[in-house]
């Protein structure tokens, strides 16, 4: 008898598999879909249904599933060096990726620091500022501060700069208090004001706080031009820009976490770099390796590297991880680096992107539909009056509409692999607006 492939998988996976980010019981009614492979775009499961991956699978994928360019490279390096320890030893991706990201800011932030997932590399970044601050004589910097409805993930310490109540109230009790300060959301300008005095207001409420307490404040975290987890918030690159003069002015580190809006998502490699500035640290994960393999990293100043440069082993940063700069993870890393110089990929965005915006007018002008918003690779707007199982109800619908979308609360968003063609663009927009208008209708 023919096992139903497809059902067979579901049943193992609820069994087994404790799914992350995900009440286990909703799956009694919300579709678990099993993927059997990808192709560019697409995801396909055991029946040969196909799904848009509109997120780029978690805000990772770049350059579709299955890229040649990028299996080459992965095939190439699993023959010659699968992984080898990175303390006393090194070896030629991790040597390359550094250099070449060095480059990509002038050489400004030209130390890597190598990681895995995205919380360490937010782990790493708090604990070099509280350490470089200490071998500086300025134990007592011991704060960070975040913005209203940031995001830096979900380890006991980003969870302590993260402000979403969803994931940090119930380990409260855990957690570090850090300072939260108010968020430069553009959609909560008042009537009449813009984007600019939003920035204005917000780096304001940064001012106060340092004015107060800088001596106690290690470094404020940010995640540049668009909050993402919180709800695709976007904001100003002027509010990068005051906050940087802010930290030059009263001594506090700039934390930029580019974990999920750098490699392109925003229009520029780096988001920063629409502001004209460099953070102290950069933080950068997901995109990197194409949505290859875990791989996180923390880029520096020389000045922070030098304030550990000691005969005195504990002046170090003694921080590790098992796979830091996993040979195969960088490999992947450099092949997506590469096709970023050969194919003029932020050019090629810009074309995309606008055609994107055009074909989606219906849903920024539709009457359930306010907030309508767009930077660089990412789009997202909010549904009026969304009842609370919107999410839940919108990703079932998108799967029966061959998408792969989930809603953040009631903000829909957008954010597909850099190599979609204009039929699937329009595909994208045709299918979501009727995903919003039968969700809608309930
Ligand atoms: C801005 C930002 N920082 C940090 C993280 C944490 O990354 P990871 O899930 O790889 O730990 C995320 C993940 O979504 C993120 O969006």
């Amino acid at each position: 008898m023919e096992l139903n492939k497809q059902s067979d998988w579901v049943a193992r996976s609820l069994r087994s598999v404790w799914h992350p980010c995900t009440q286990m019981q909703h799956h009694e009614t919300v579709p678990l879909i099993p993927v059997k492979s990808g192709k560019g775009a697409w995801l396909y499961d055991h029946e040969g249904r196909r799904y848009l991956d509109a997120i780029s699978s978690w805000w990772v994928n770049l350059f579709g599933h299955a890229n040649p360019r990028i299996n080459a490279a992965l095939k190439d390096q699993l023959d010659t060096l699968e992984h080898a320890m990175l303390a006393g030893f090194t070896h030629e991706p991790v040597i390359e990726l550094s250099e070449k990201l060095s480059a990509l800011t002038g050489h400004v932030l030209g130390h890597s620091f190598y990681a895995s997932d995205g919380a360490s590399a937010v782990e790493i970044a708090l604990k070099m500022s509280f350490h470089s601050w200490r071998n500086n004589g300025k134990s007592g910097k011991q704060e960070f501060v975040c913005l209203k409805g940031s995001y830096h993930g979900e380890t006991i310490g980003a969870l302590a700069v993260t402000d979403v109540a969803l994931f940090k109230d119930a380990y409260g009790p855990l957690l570090r208090a850090s300072q939260t300060v108010m968020s430069p959301d553009a959609r909560n300008a008042a009537p009449g004001e813009t984007a600019e005095d939003m920035a204005h207001k917000a780096a304001a409420d940064v001012e106060r706080l340092f004015i107060e307490r800088a001596d106690k404040i290690a470094a404020i975290i940010i995640e540049p031009l668009v909050q993402c987890a919180t709800g695709m918030a976007m904001h100003d690159p002027l509010y990068l820009k005051l906050v940087r003069e802010l930290c030059d002015r009263h001594s506090v580190h700039l934390i930029l976490d580019e974990i999920a809006v750098g490699c392109g998502r925003t229009g520029t490699f780096f988001a920063c770099e629409q502001a004209g500035v460099w953070p102290d640290f950069l933080c950068l994960s997901k995109g990197i390796s194409g949505g290859y393999l875990p791989l996180s990293l923390v880029m520096t100043r020389d000045e922070i590297y030098q304030s550990f440069y000691s005969n005195d082993v504990t002046r170090g940063f003694l921080h590790s991880h098992s796979y830091t700069g996993n040979p195969l993870a960088c490999r992947a890393a450099l092949a997506t680096l590469q096709i970023f110089e050969e194919d003029d990929v932020l050019a090629a965005n810009r074309v995309k992107a606008a055609r994107l915006t055009a074909a989606l007018q219906p849903l920024a002008q539709h009457k359930q539909v306010r907030n309508f918003r767009q930077r660089g690779m990412i789009w997202a707007f909010d549904a009026i009056d969304a009842t609370p199982d919107f999410s839940r109800r919108f990703f079932a619908t998108a799967v029966e509409h061959e998408l792969l979308m989930r809603p953040i609360g009631s903000t829909v968003y957008m954010m597909p692999p850099y190599i979609l063609n204009d039929e699937e663009i329009d595909g994208l927009a045709a299918n979501t607006l009727a995903v919003f208008d039968k969700v809608m209708a309930g």
